[in-house]
């Protein structure tokens, strides 16, 4: 991912989060710093899903954002992206993978579960009375 990519993404938010805004999260310096490991996966008809993701010094690759455009959901595109990034991650060393979704978000329990990941729901995970859904893997 390139801080362009990352514009772009900006700029078409909504069709890949619908009504959540979550420009709070899509900060340019993840993409200076770690931009080897966010990965887009784009298309003459745009940039159909990202991935937002670090390997971290506990050798822990760890996904911070996943999305697929609207009209690219259920093509096995996220499957992909993770797989990809399982691959980079792990060449750097990382042993395990973690994400981490919001409690209402079925869909994205749907699939982490579905690609294999076992989630677990940690109260306060991101502040008082913000549990956050866990999720971990091996690579
Ligand atoms: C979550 C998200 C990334 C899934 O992407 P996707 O490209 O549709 O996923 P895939 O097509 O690769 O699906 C992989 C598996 O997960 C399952 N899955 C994905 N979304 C699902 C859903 N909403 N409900 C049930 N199962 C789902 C699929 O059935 C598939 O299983 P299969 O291969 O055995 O058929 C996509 O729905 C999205 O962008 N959501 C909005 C952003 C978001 O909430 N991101 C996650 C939080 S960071």
């Amino acid at each position: 991912m390139t801080v362009a990519d990352l514009n772009r993404i900006l700029e078409d938010m909504p069709r890949y989060w619908g009504e959540r805004d979550m420009r709070w999260g899509h900060l340019f310096p993840l993409v200076h710093e770690f931009g080897a490991t966010c990965l887009v996966a784009d298309s003459p008809d745009g940039i159909r899903g990202y991935l937002m993701g670090w390997v971290n010094p506990d050798r822990v690759g760890y996904v911070h954002f996943i999305a697929t455009r609207e009209d690219a959901r259920g093509t096995g595109l996220g499957r992909r992206l993770h797989a990809e990034f399982a691959r980079l991650a792990a060449q750097l060393g990382a042993t395990r993978l973690k994400a981490i979704t919001s409690v209402a978000n079925t869909g994205s329990v749907a699939f982490h579960t579905g690609i294999g990941f076992a989630a677990e729901v940690v109260d306060d995970y991101a502040g008082p009375g913000e549990p956050r859904v866990v999720f971990t893997r091996a690579v």
